[in-house]
């Protein structure tokens, strides 16, 4: 293809038999459009850093949990997690057995402790409180638990789920009472986990807090090593956004050359013989989705050059939140047009000033009638999704290996929107 600035997505023929304008036309925007090769590549990546017969990978279906998806990965081996009732309801349409979800539970009612115990998955909880609450309706049953390695690790403080400054996982020094309920239930502690942080780009900080959660393992009271089934490290492993600058990828012959040997000489060591799982959200998912929109509007305000589109941050939150930064792609109408390059501010159709999706980049100019492609939206993209201003959410398109494209999920339209209205006459 020949757009304006596409040799990304060209190189990968990310939209199959059809060109990014084609899709527009034919789905409209804003619309998140994922690739199924490189969904599955993705998977294999990550199924493929080690060989040991424990091994396993866990989706963390929060960045994107459309079972479409899910179903792929499936097929290629993963197990998913589920920490709300909808997530395990998409995990089960994806085909997904009670043995293959993980409940990674965070303040969570007693209700919802009792839908996922209903379902027959293991629950790890993530305070003394819930695990109180667990243990009287689940006396004698099993349960994981989360711990707070103490380090902590993200791309934003708002990612970094462990250390001393956030709310998560229960803090190692309170072994005595953990195991003081779980003989008051007569609960059998049958996993440990734990999750960092988001976005880590380098193999290191996430084997050292692997290395403190085998070491918490072994230090474990009463022989309950013996009782453990599942290790799980949590998720965090990045993905590269600055494609165009070239950034290199996270490493995972690395990766998977020490995790393997880490956890292989452990098992060694100590004769546990359960499962050892990774718990991959963004890794899995970020990089098979470019979520396209359309350029209404271009204006100079001061000197400050605008392109506003569709894509306010309802669609894609990210940008917003994080400061993240995601590539941008240009596909013109005539795209053998020679445009020049200029600073350019991307931003959406949402009444706040924060609605600003690339900031002061220096791209082609991009003229009213371009459709965009935001690359590596897969993850955290449409299930961070609102109808903030009573927008719709998108709809999404799969490009399946064979190169056609499939509706995955139909736009929402303002009935959608009303469906859980009472009370107008
Ligand atoms: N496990 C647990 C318990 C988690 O809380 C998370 C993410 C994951 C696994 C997966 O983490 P990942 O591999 O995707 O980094 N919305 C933010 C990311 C928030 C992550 C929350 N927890 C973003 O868009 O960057």
């Amino acid at each position: 293809m020949s757009d304006i600035r596409s040799s990304y997505t060209d190189q990968l023929q990310f939209y199959g038999r059809h060109t990014p304008r084609e899709l527009a036309e034919t789905f409209g925007t804003p619309l998140y459009v994922y690739n199924e090769n490189v969904l599955r590549q993705r998977c294999r990546d990550l199924m493929g850093l080690s060989s040991h017969p424990g091994f396993g990978v866990n989706y963390s279906v929060k960045a994107n949990s459309n079972p479409v998806l899910l179903r792929m990965a499936r097929e290629e081996g993963l197990v998913v997690d589920a920490m709300s009732p909808g997530e395990l309801h998409m995990d089960l349409l994806a085909g997904f057995t009670p043995g293959q979800i993980l409940y990674i539970s965070n303040n969570n009612s007693v209700e919802e402790l009792q839908n996922a115990l209903k379902h027959g998955l293991l629950i790890s909880v993530d305070s003394v409180a819930q695990l109180d609450d667990l243990g009287r309706i689940n006396k004698g049953g099993k349960v994981m638990i989360r711990f707070n390695p103490g380090i902590g690790a993200g791309h934003h403080a708002k990612v970094v789920t462990a250390g001393k400054e956030t709310k998560f996982g229960v803090n190692p020094e309170q072994m005595d009472d953990v195991f003081a309920l779980l003989q008051k239930h007569d609960m059998t502690l049958a996993g440990i986990n734990q999750h960092i942080g988001s976005l880590f780009m380098e193999a290191g900080g996430y084997l050292d807090a692997a290395e403190v959660l085998l070491r918490l393992a072994e230090q474990l009271p009463q022989g309950a090593l013996q009782n453990l089934e599942i290790i799980d490290f949590g998720g965090g492993f990045g993905i590269p956004y600055r494609k165009y600058e070239g950034q290199p990828r996270l490493d995972t012959g690395e990766l998977g050359s020490r995790l393997h040997a880490l956890i292989s000489a452990w098992a060694e060591k100590t004769g546990y013989t359960g499962r050892f799982l990774i718990e991959p959200g963004r890794y899995v998912a970020a990089e098979c989705g470019v979520l396209l929109g359309r350029v209404h509007a271009v204006k100079n305000n001061s000197e400050k050059r605008y392109a506003g589109t569709d894509l306010g941050f309802n669609v894609l939150v990210r940008p917003a939140m994080y400061d993240s930064f995601h590539d941008v792609e240009i596909y013109g109408e005539n795209s053998h047009e020679k445009r020049e390059t200029m600073v350019q501010t991307v931003v959406g159709n949402i009444c706040e000033s924060g609605d600003i999706l690339a900031k002061d980049r220096e791209l082609p100019e991009i003229v009213e009638g371009d459709v965009l492609g935001i690359l590596d939206a897969g993850a955290y993209g449409f299930t961070m999704s609102s109808n903030y201003n009573q927008r719709l959410r998108p709809a999404e398109v799969l490009i399946q290996s064979d190169g056609t494209a499939r509706l995955i999920r139909r736009r929402e339209s303002p009935d959608d929107l009303a469906r859980c209205l009472e009370g107008l006459i």
